[in-house]
């Protein structure tokens, strides 16, 4: 089903009466990076994705987004679609909004997972970086950064071994309105350090990393999985960032054990 909520479309599949998990993909990406998940994992569970504004079929508006907006965002679709308890699992992006939602509400989640993330704010060098990408999208185009940026999120593998999946997720990515993705930059680079709220995680957190993520590598996510409490971490064999999509068998095996703890 697809819905509407404060200007964000939201895609569900399975039973509504089941344990609702709610999917946020990371950037620059949109809903259907959790295809895998959602096909694996509907008949069992409610399972939600929904674009994060300014990406995918959800609003643009004028661009100007903070992190704090987006973690608005997830409470509102959970109070309108009336879930209780729901799982909730972030990749990258995704997690930045998870972390920040734990943060702030964490005895409404049941359980997280944080998919190659970190709980780190943007340190000064990738501020500088990020708002080389800006200049970038606004000089040479959007297809220009997502080219590249797509290409440093998987592993040279999958992009030899699945080229078919890789090329049609790194044109989509073309696809999306300029504002919002440097809305999203933006956001990300002004958000805030979960790490020090860490110890004070205490509902059951799974952390999945790619074993070839360059970006949040299994070294940062383990750290992180050492000062949350009641946590468990894994790597993600034969992956690079985007580990659901590169690797959705092993992914999807570790969320089913979790879930089922
Ligand atoms: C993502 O996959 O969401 C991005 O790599 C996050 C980031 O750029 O920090």
């Amino acid at each position: 089903m697809k819905l509407k909520i404060n200007e964000l479309t939201v895609f569900t599949e399975g039973d509504k009466t089941k344990q609702a998990i709610i999917f946020v993909h990371g950037f620059p990406y949109d809903h259907t990076m959790w295809n895998n998940q959602i096909n694996y994992f509907k008949n069992d569970y409610y399972c939600i994705a929904y674009d994060v504004r300014g990406l995918g079929n959800s609003a643009v508006g004028d661009g100007q987004y903070t992190m704090e907006q987006y973690v608005d965002d997830l409470f509102e679709i959970i109070n309108v679609m009336e879930l209780s308890n729901p799982v909730l699992c972030g990749l990258s992006m995704g997690g930045y909004i998870s972390f920040r939602a734990m943060e702030r509400e964490q005895r409404i989640f049941k359980s997280v997972i944080f998919c190659d993330t970190k709980s780190q704010a943007d340190s000064d060098e990738i501020k500088l970086v990020r708002a080389n990408k800006i200049k970038q999208i606004n000089t040479e185009g959007l297809a220009a950064f997502t080219n590249e940026f797509v290409a440093a999120c998987f592993g040279k593998a999958f992009q030899s071994n699945s080229p078919d999946i890789f090329n049609k997720i790194k044109t989509r990515s073309t696809t999306y309105n300029p504002i919002g993705v440097k809305g999203a930059l933006i956001a990300m680079l002004s958000r805030t350090d979960s790490t020090k709220f860490l110890p004070e995680l205490k509902i059951p957190a799974l952390l999945l990393a790619g074993e070839h993520d360059e970006m949040t590598p299994p070294t940062l996510m383990k750290e992180l999985a050492n000062i949350i409490p009641n946590s468990k971490f894994e790597t993600v064999p034969n992956s690079g960032h985007m580990s659901p999509v590169e690797n959705p068998d092993f992914v999807n095996k570790k969320i089913k054990e979790f879930l089922n703890d």
